[in-house]
């Protein structure tokens, strides 16, 4: 799988194992930053990253902050994105099968580094299922304020 990541400040320190994770099982993954643990402001970063993503069809996103919620609240905001909040495999599986999350996101303060190895492999084990679930992802893509 073709694979992106960002992170802010919260989530640098763990990029570089996730990304040596992801290539040892055979994984293309491109860095979008930030380059060093200075503080930044995570709308950036998912923002950077959702961009990308939208214009590489069929590629995936990894987002970390402190919590995941603010990166992937960001994130979502980007039309084509969906952005699933894991915290453990079965999560991670879920937003593949039911949701068709392209990007997954979690916070470097909530889970340690063997739940972020089962949620990446989860993921990426997972396929959408399609079917009942293909409608209501569709209505999430036409969601706009009720005029
Ligand atoms: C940064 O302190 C923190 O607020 C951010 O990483 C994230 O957790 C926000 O949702």
């Amino acid at each position: 799988m073709k694979f992106y990541i960002a992170t802010d400040h919260a989530g640098y320190a763990v990029k570089e194992d996730v990304i040596e994770y992801l290539k040892a099982k055979g994984h293309e993954v491109t860095d979008l930053g930030p380059d060093s643990p200075q503080r930044v402001d995570y709308p950036d970063f998912a923002k950077k990253l959702a961009n990308t993503i939208v214009k590489d069809e069929g590629s995936f996103g990894i987002l970390i902050c402190g919590t995941g919620i603010g990166i992937s609240i960001a994130a979502n905001k980007v039309d084509g994105i969906r952005a699933a909040l894991c915290h453990d495999a079965y999560t991670a599986q879920m937003c593949r099968e039911h949701n068709d999350a392209n990007v997954l996101c979690f916070g470097e303060r909530v889970v340690g580094q063997g739940v972020i190895e089962s949620m990446i492999d989860a993921f990426c084990s997972a396929e959408f299922q399609g079917g009942r679930h293909l409608g209501r992802v569709q209505k999430i893509g036409c969601m706009r304020v009720d005029s």
